[in-house]
């Protein structure tokens, strides 16, 4: 593992080895199986081009009506708890002892990427954001808290820890593409990022 720090952003390369990875990946395809993956509209209508579903009290959702957390999924279920190899990595990147209410699932196609924005539905912005990346390669994008700050990109691999804190936590971040087949942790291609989050 090496420790990067990209304007704030704490990046921990190779986080996770290859029997995590995979222990991780085990525990994500559980909660899909429960809460399968939905492709999210945005306000003004536009499909997102991801794929999203999530654990936890809470999930993240969009709308018509809008960005927000919810308790339930949009089939109407409760989402399933976040599996402990998961909670694992918050207790040990986080620095804090809150338990995250939130383990945002996003699957990115062939194809898929993530604008610019900033992490703001929570109701409080002391709690960091972990984010753990699985499979193909992301070019993941930081700036600051406005919009037209500059960035700076780095490539996320499979395995990669994220924490977002501090004056990173209202950071811009986004990204720009992946390497679809660039991994073989998941054999039909596509990256995972979860984000861990605290919301109330
Ligand atoms: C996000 O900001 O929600 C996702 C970041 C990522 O996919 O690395
Ligand atoms: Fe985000």
């Amino acid at each position: 593992m090496t420790k990067l720090s990209v304007l704030g952003f704490d990046i921990f390369k190779e986080y996770l080895d290859a029997d995590a990875q995979h222990e991780v990946l085990t525990a994500v395809r559980n909660v899909v199986q429960h809460a399968p993956l939905v492709q999210p509209i945005t306000p003004r209508g536009q499909p997102m081009s991801v794929r999203m579903t999530a654990a936890g009290p809470f999930g993240w959702i969009t709308d018509r009506k809008g960005y927000r957390y919810a308790r339930l999924h949009p089939n109407g279920m409760r989402w399933p708890p976040i599996p402990a190899p998961i909670l694992k990595i918050w207790q040990e990147v986080s620095g804090v002892s809150r338990i995250p209410e939130c383990c945002l699932i996003n699957f990115y196609g062939e194809g898929a990427r993530m604008g610019l924005h900033q992490d703001k539905d929570e109701k409080s912005f002391e709690w960091p954001v972990v984010s753990v990346s699985l499979g193909d390669d992301g070019l993941f994008r930081m700036g600051g808290p406005a919009r037209n700050d500059k960035t700076q990109s780095v490539w996320l691999t499979s395995g990669d820890v994220v924490v977002m804190r501090s004056t990173a936590r209202m950071a811009h971040h986004g990204v720009d593409r992946i390497r679809f087949g660039s991994s073989a942790l998941l054999s039909k291609g596509g990256r995972l990022n979860l984000t861990l989050r605290v919301v109330t």
